[in-house]
């Protein structure tokens, strides 16, 4: 633990340099998006994903998880970066735990020949089987007593039997968010970031694959979404990015969580905006 609390905190730095310099297993979740086919300007930057590929393999825990979110650039047809991503995660010793789905519920992004996409892809990979699935539940749409059929036999009959239908379910692994201000997030300051994702989903893998005082990392942190997230969840985070003017983004958005008599204030007036915005299905 003594280890971790040293590793807290937001760093610019190239997460290749910053990876070799954090004891190998520490990180119990990270949750990421990286630069994907130079669709957006990031202010300059290397990306080698074989480079961080394997430094996540080093610094995750045995029984840690990678989110990995990557969508394709689309022109004329996609790039499938994210499939051979997939597949090199695999090669390197990763296991593809599952293979989710981001929808995005508003999109305006159109293609002429082709249905507009509106997702990108959620790769959860693990070294060896996760530790930690809390699954989140949702409420099932019949619960209660009902008659329910329990064996058709060649007679053709349908025999049924008063059972009673449970009233919540795990959840599917496609997960939707709205985007943009109010769905993303409420923080004016991240959209200087171009390509924020919802703090609902990073909040949604943080309760899953962790518990409270795990360490939870973004090699790639850009505004700070999985920090923050990680931080209101009572978890550790680590939030590296190679790009200072982002890093100053993320802690303007942490600051004022941090500041000690506001915090509880401040965590209760978001924690009430978030959930009148109804950010998932
Ligand atoms: C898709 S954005 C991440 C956005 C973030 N998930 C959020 O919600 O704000 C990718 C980020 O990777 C950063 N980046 C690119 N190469 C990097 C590297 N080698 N080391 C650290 N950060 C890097 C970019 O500066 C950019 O902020």
């Amino acid at each position: 633990m003594k280890t971790r609390a040293k590793l807290n905190g937001l760093h610019t730095a190239d997460c290749i340099n910053f990876m070799q310099s954090m004891p190998a297993e520490c990180v119990d979740l990270t949750v990421t998006s990286p630069p994907y086919d130079s669709l957006r300007d990031y202010k300059g930057y290397n990306f080698n994903f074989e480079a961080i590929a394997d430094g996540l393999l080093r610094v995750t825990a045995k029984g840690g998880v990678v989110v990995w979110v990557v969508g394709d650039r689309i022109n004329g047809g996609r790039s499938l970066t994210s499939f051979r991503q997939g597949l090199h995660f695999q090669k390197i010793g990763f296991n593809m735990h599952d293979l989710m789905i981001y929808r995005k519920k508003n999109t305006p992004f159109m293609r002429s020949n082709a249905y507009t996409n509106c997702h990108e892809f959620m790769f959860v990979l693990s070294k060896g089987s996760p530790k930690t699935f809390n699954p989140i539940k949702q409420a099932t749409v019949r619960n209660g007593f009902e008659m329910v059929v329990h064996n058709k036999g060649p007679d053709g009959v349908n025999r049924k039997n008063l059972k009673e239908l449970k009233k919540e379910k795990t959840r599917t692994n496609i997960w939707s968010y709205a985007v943009g201000l109010g769905g993303t997030t409420s923080d004016r300051v991240a959209f200087q970031h171009p390509a924020v994702f919802p703090e609902k989903l990073a909040e949604d893998h943080i309760r899953s694959w962790t518990n409270p005082g795990d360490l939870v990392f973004d090699p790639m942190c850009g505004s700070g979404t999985t920090c923050k997230m990680a931080m209101l969840n009572d978890r550790e985070y680590l939030g590296v990015d190679i790009s200072g003017e982002y890093i100053d983004i993320a802690r303007q958005r942490l600051r004022k969580f941090k500041n000690g008599e506001n915090y509880l204030q401040n965590a209760i007036e978001y924690l009430r905006e978030r959930d009148t915005l109804n950010m998932t299905e």
